[in-house]
């Protein structure tokens, strides 16, 4: 069991042997810019000239497009949305060095605390889930129970989906939940009670809802989705448990537990959670759907964890091809080849399936499209391609979904088959292309920038007048030469400025470590105090350059900028209470 000294040499070590250069050229082409690192952002949309800097001296890294910042262990926490332990842990594993017991016994116990309440979330699931799933043998679940085997749901697949009923009632579940011994705000943390205002609590699913345990990859239950059985409910035809500590909705996929062991080489996303259930229960084992909320990017790093490829299942319906397109971009984006598939004669996958078998689902999974394919495809429906003025509508509207493409083959392959299709001659539609991606570019350029330029007014607390803007230049200058200079230091603590001078909270807290530091500065350290929130800020200040190697010099400036303020202020003050002697007084000084 390492104490807290041990544990702060051990991350020392795994930082050291973790060059961050190395690490970040993992996720990223880096380019020598003078004494610094370049890239492309990997923590955000960074398409256009390259945000991230890299500090191979300091072993630090800024983004001056998403304000992420840090050491490397920072890095890796944003980048595998890990937290500090597992970064930790991985770049511990990374050069091959064995973790020790970690921490400190109070992080030890905090930790500690963390992971029992998330286990005793998984225990509360486990409990709600097989007491909603021995609901549907009795009594009171024969509707339900009816109702699956009338959607042809078989006795395995309930099984192997732990399918359950939730009864109609306020407190069935929690009087069950309160006789196993867990509180009734535990079931609240676990997302199966609401609260009232008066303090009571009741069950989430009251309505009488047929119930799907979602489980992570892990297998643990981590909330549930609810279906009412009668369709014209006015309550929303599905629930699922709200966010909790266990539950992130955006970042898991139902029925990946099962998909994640099949050997198929492609996952299928569905949309919903009974096509999911169908497919399975088909014999079809990697179906996936998100949770009830559109596709996101998180989901498509998970999935790309378990397959390279995917093929889109959604509904026939105009809303189903909007959300296909959508996914589409979103896991090409990820790096993950797409498929769509066209559901024909149903309105989904399930009820496919249920119509003309799994053999038939096969066949439309074999001829899926390719994302752009289907893209193109789509467009072509709306022209008629019998007439000249049409075919040339055709090939210009075409030619935008063409200019979407980041790969050059797929370009190349996709526009000689328009040309094909049209009579246009590859040129001429490959030089339409070329106007129509600078034009994008434009577009996305100008939003890029425009995003950039809020992120950065929220982080620094919006537009500034030209004065307060000149002070907290100065402030943050002045802060980056002491980081570096142990004369700076000096100079500064004997002038009078103090660290609650300076404007800002993050400047004062800064301020505050540096007047206490006598001798060199250890920036690993120094940046380790600070929550992970904070860590962008302020690697931004210690990362900004000075281009001048006498940092005595370059904080003359600053510092007499801040100690003008400073006076002023004061003057102001005096002369605000009438005390026009020491208000004299300090103008002699001054001149002095
Ligand atoms: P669908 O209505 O297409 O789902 O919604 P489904 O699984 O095919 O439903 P039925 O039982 O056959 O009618 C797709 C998904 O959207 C979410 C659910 O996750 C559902 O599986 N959803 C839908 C909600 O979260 N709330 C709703 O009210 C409806
Ligand atoms: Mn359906």
């Amino acid at each position: 069991m390492a104490g807290e000294r041990e544990f702060q040499d051990f991350v020392d070590e795994v930082t050291q042997r973790n060059d961050i250069v190395e690490v970040i050229s993992e996720y990223a082409k880096l380019k020598r810019v003078g004494s610094r690192y370049a890239a492309l952002c990997p923590l955000h949309n960074d398409k256009k000239s390259p945000s991230l800097s890299i500090s191979p001296d300091k072993q630090l890294f800024h983004c001056f497009g998403c304000g992420a910042g840090g050491n490397v262990i920072h890095f890796i926490m944003a980048m595998e949305h890990l937290d500090f332990m597992d970064a930790l842990k991985y770049l511990a594993d990374r050069v091959h060095l064995p973790m020790p017991e970690r921490g400190s016994p109070s992080d030890r116990k905090a930790r500690e605390e963390k992971m029992d309440k998330k286990q005793r979330i998984y225990e509360i699931n486990a409990e709600a889930a097989r007491y909603f799933y021995r609901n549907l043998a009795d009594k009171q679940g024969r509707e339900a129970y009816q109702y699956l085997r009338e959607r042809g749901i078989t006795n395995a697949t309930i099984k192997m989906f732990g399918l359950g009923y939730a009864p109609e009632g306020w407190t069935n579940l929690l009087n069950h939940l309160k006789e196993k011994g867990y509180a009734e705000h535990e079931v609240f943390e676990a997302g199966l009670a609401k609260a009232r205002d008066n303090g009571t609590y009741y069950d989430a699913f009251y309505d009488g809802r047929v119930m799907f345990p979602i489980i992570n990859v892990q297998g643990n239950i981590i909330g549930f989705g609810g279906r009412i059985m009668k369709e014209n409910s006015n309550t929303g035809k599905y629930l699922n448990t709200p966010e909790t500590l266990v539950f992130k909705k955006k970042e898991n996929l139902f029925g990946l537990n099962l998909a994640k062991n099949s050997k198929a080489g492609r996952m299928l996303l569905m949309e919903g959670y009974m096509d999911v259930i169908a497919l399975h229960q088909a014999g079809i084992n990697n179906a996936v759907a998100s949770l009830g909320t559109a596709f996101t990017p998180e989901q498509a790093r998970l999935l790309k964890k378990y397959s390279p490829k995917a093929v889109l299942c959604y509904d026939a319906d105009e809303a189903g091809r909007k959300a296909a397109l959508r996914a589409g971009d979103i896991l090409t984006e990820q790096g993950i080849k797409t498929k769509v598939l066209t559901v024909e004669g149903a309105k989904d996958p399930d009820e496919f399936i249920k119509a003309k078998g799994p053999e038939m689902f096969q066949v439309l999974i074999e001829g899926a499209r390719p994302l752009t394919a289907y893209k193109i495809d789509a467009i072509k429906q709306n022209y008629d391609l019998n007439d000249t003025e049409q075919i040339l509508e055709f090939a210009e509207a075409a030619a935008a979904v063409l200019a979407e493409l980041s790969s050059g083959v797929e370009q190349e392959l996709y526009t000689k088959q328009v040309a094909k299709e049209t009579g246009v001659s590859p040129e001429t539609l490959q030089a339409q292309v070329q106007i129509l991606k600078r034009k994008q570019q434009q577009v996305k350029d100008r939003q890029q920038e425009r995003e950039e330029r809020r992120k950065f007014e929220e982080r620094t607390g919006g537009r500034r007048d030209l004065k307060s803007m000149g002070i907290r230049n100065a402030e943050r200058l002045l802060l980056s030469c002491m980081a570096e200079d142990g004369a700076v230091r000096k100079k500064v603590k004997s002038s009078g400025l103090l660290p609650e001078d300076f404007t800002e909270g993050l400047h004062r807290t800064l301020a505050e470590k540096l007047f206490q530091e006598d001798s060199n500065v250890e920036i690993q350290a120094l940046i380790q105090e600070f929550p992970q929130e904070e860590t962008g800020a302020v690697v931004a200040i210690l990362l900004d350059d000075k281009n001048t190697e006498d940092k005595k010099k370059a904080a003359e400036q600053p510092l007499s900028t801040l100690l003008d303020a400073k006076r002023q202020q004061r003057a102001e003050a005096l002369l605000e209470q009438g005390d026009l002697d020491a208000l004299d007084q300090m103008l002699k000084d001054k001149r002095r």
